[in-house]
């Protein structure tokens, strides 16, 4: 471990070398390199154990859960855990106020009563292979898009063909190697059971991103598939899948300084961000974006707190705002107290030196440079785009109907040609009816009411606005001039109200488009969004093109002039590997974190009366009597523990394993002070979240008495 002061200094006097030594997440067919460095820090497996295309391994057992984050198998029929946070929406599908899965959890007694979700799918790698010669063959070389895009498109097709697999073909490291990743999706996942959001999400947003957690994050599902074991669209007919591999239950008893590993798809780290940029979000654009959500959060909340229908209704939605909203709070904080810009600005400083040492490294010398004034000249470009996104996807929600019906207006003379009229507006009318399950148009008015004065604000449009204006314009006036739109949109508008929008689409003809001219919800959204798609959007992908075509420039510099230190690509939600230790931390001064946490900790966190603490009676006698079955350890039930495992979004639900690769627990959050580690990732302080697998299975033997479903699993005491 490296107290921050020892690493700054070591990093200025050393330029880059590898001090991070639990840094990186690892592409799993080039873990070979780091076998022995695994096997050094206890790990007992090969790295054919964990990544094989030749037999059965690890790999076979991770799947990418509904392409966002990652579960495990864990028994021979297709058993699949993830955390409770992943299976939300699912979770949340199944509920109403009748039967509150949210609120009361749900088990299925047996395969029948495991409920379908549409739409959810479950994704095994079934191979990665670097094809990065074959992409650039033919071509111009690493900036040649087009010839790339060429090559890629045929080697999928090619690699596709004859097989039940579907194929995709990456960038890594901005276009400096690229791999493709052959796919076996699973179209049948069933929900099998969840605890109480009293476990399940204890804490709430309250402790979301903090330790010490005492959270239940998980969910169980399982993969259906067709009698030939293959993936096939949901089917009464279909059988639990027999999997090439399933996990272990790990009962070993933990200690600090236990070997982790945790085996996932991460999402997006951003770790060769230049200095301009990351000041750029550390003072402008993340700022901003939390500014925004403040303004949205503060609407739902209230909803929710004043409606039980409202809290139903809007309780998937506000945890994904919400938790984005309070990472960047952190990542803010953390990025401005390891003064990540001066970091930066070190590490450049070392790469411009080492550049001039060698006349064939000169290429590199003045890319950063270049890398920064573009920043400061276009970064607006940027912050538009991203003020658009929290304003037209994450702001008021009718918003989304709108754009649906301009997808009808676009195809309507196609459709009504093929005779595909009424069948689209049929299903126009069912996903409305899931959009208004969950919908408040006060609530969304609110919303627009408070972000639409902001979006204008940030984004300039204040001029645009008010050129018609003769007096002068005040807040005042804004503010009434934003209030009369909403009292007419959200009063009138065909977009706010479910029985006027379903009148609307039972009549519609071709007339139906002035009516819609006539419509403030439809005008208004049409209005400002254009600008947006056609401005906003272009500026940032234009940007985006420009930076990044340096940014692999500059990265190709990282592995030529300094091949003696760890390299990793970006995370890109592919699969990877990252390793550390079960380890707890000491990240604020006069104040350390120990590793894990306990059932008696949460009894302690019990708040009657305030829904992110309150506990069941069940909960609190369980642990009154210690109860803890063959679960506990030491005379204690483990929650949840920490480790040094470099993590980011997508690693939710990821297996964090032993040193033999059995289950030690499911990976959910990182602490505030290590959301800065998609940028810079500090062993230090950087510490993943992870739930106790023996908790985990705690709550469904014991809590909630689901014992059939640990009988399915592998024990290894
Ligand atoms: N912070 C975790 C993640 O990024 C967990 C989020 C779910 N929990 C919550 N309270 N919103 O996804
Ligand atoms: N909870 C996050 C997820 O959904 C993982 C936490 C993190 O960002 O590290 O993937």
């Amino acid at each position: 471990m490296y107290p921050l002061k020892t690493l700054l200094l070591s990093l200025l006097l050393s330029g880059f070398q590898t001090l991070f030594a639990d840094e990186g997440m690892l592409l799993p067919l080039l873990l070979k390199a780091f076998e022995s460095d695994m096997q050094a820090r206890g790990m007992k497996l090969t790295a054919e154990d964990i990544y094989s295309i030749n037999q059965a391994s690890l790999k076979d057992a991770i799947l990418q859960f509904g392409g966002g984050c990652t579960a495990e198998l864990v028994s021979g029929q297709g058993l699949l855990l993830t955390n409770h946070h992943c299976g939300y929406s699912q979770i949340q599908s199944h509920s109403s106020l009748e039967h509150d899965y949210l609120k009361n959890g749900y088990w299925a007694r047996n395969t029948d009563e495991e409920l379908p979700n549409p739409g959810l799918t479950a994704m095994r790698i079934v191979r990665i292979e670097d094809v990065t010669e074959a992409m650039l063959q033919g071509t111009k070389g690493k900036q040649d898009k087009q010839g790339i895009e060429a090559n890629m498109k045929r080697w999928v097709e090619k690699t596709k063909a004859g097989s039940h697999y579907e194929v995709e073909i990456k960038a890594f490291d901005y276009g400096n190697a690229y791999y493709m990743m052959v796919k076996e999706v699973f179209l049948d996942v069933r929900f099998v059971g969840t605890p109480p959001n009293s476990i399940g999400k204890f804490g709430g947003d309250t402790d979301n991103w903090v330790w010490p957690r005492h959270t239940g994050d998980f969910s169980v599902f399982r993969i259906y598939v067709g009698k030939d074991n293959k993936p096939a669209p949901y089917s009464k007919e279909n059988v639990p899948y027999a999997p090439l591999k399933h996990l272990s239950i790990s009962f070993k008893e933990r200690k600090e300084g236990d070997f982790t590993m945790v085996y996932g798809f991460p999402g997006l780290t951003e770790q060769h961000v230049v200095s301009e940029y990351l000041k750029f979000i550390i003072e402008k654009e993340r700022p901003a974006r939390i500014a925004m959500r403040d303004l949205s959060l503060a609407v739902i909340d209230e909803g929710m707190r004043s409606s039980e229908l409202t809290r139903i209704q809007y309780s998937a939605k506000q945890a994904s705002i919400a938790n984005a909203w309070k990472k960047w709070i952190g990542q803010v904080e953390g990025l401005k107290n390891l003064d990540g810009f001066v970091v930066k600005q070190r590490e450049e400083a070392a790469y411009r030196k080492m550049a001039e040492t060698k006349l064939e490294w000169k290429k590199y010398a003045d890319v950063l440079d270049r890398l920064n004034e573009l920043i400061k000249a276009k970064k607006n470009a940027e912050f538009d785009y991203a003020m658009g996104v929290e304003y037209f996807y994450y702001g008021p929600e009718y918003f989304k109907l709108v754009r649906g019906m301009e997808e009808l207006i676009q195809n309507y003379e196609k459709y009504l040609e093929k005779g595909e009229l009424k069948q689209v507006i049929e299903k126009m009318k069912t996903s409305a009816d899931l959009f208004f399950k969950n919908y408040n148009a006060q609530v969304d008015k609110g919303i627009y009411k408070n972000q639409t004065n902001a979006y204008f604000k940030y984004t300039n449009q204040w001029a645009a606005i008010t050129k018609n204006v003769k007096y002068s314009v005040t807040a005042a006036w804004f503010e009434s001039y934003v209030q009369s739109k909403a009292d007419i949109i959200y009063g009138q508008s065909i977009f706010t109200d479910k029985a006027r929008y379903n009148a609307f689409l039972d009549g519609f003809s071709v007339k139906s488009l002035k009516k819609l001219n006539k419509d403030l919800g439809y005008t208004f959204f049409n209005q400002y969004f254009a600008p947006f798609r056609n401005e906003s959007a272009m500026g940032y992908r234009n940007f985006q093109t420009e930076v990044s075509s340096l940014m692999q420039l500059y990265v190709e510099g990282k592995y030529v002039m300094f091949p003696n230190e760890k390299h990793w690509p970006d995370a890109n939600s592919t699969l990877r590997i990252t390793y550390g230790q079960l380890e707890g931390s000491a990240p604020i001064d006069g104040m350390a974190y120990t590793e894990h946490t306990t059932l008696n900790g949460m009894i302690a966190k019990n708040k009657t009366g305030n829904p992110d603490f309150e506990l069941a009676p069940r909960m609190i006698q369980l642990a009154a009597d210690k109860t803890y079955g063959p679960y506990g350890q030491d005379g204690e039930l483990w929650v949840c523990f920490t480790g040094s495992n470099h993590t980011t979004g997508g690693n939710s639900g990821s297996p964090v394993l032993d040193d033999q690769g059995h289950l030690m627990g499911l990976n959910f959050d990182r602490t505030w002070e290590s959301t800065m580690s998609d940028y810079l990732f500090d062993p230090s302080r950087c510490r993943n979240v992870v739930v106790d697998i023996r908790y985990v299975l705690w709550v469904m033997d014991i809590y909630a008495g689901a014992s059939h479903l640990v009988k399915e699993m592998t024990l290894v005491r």
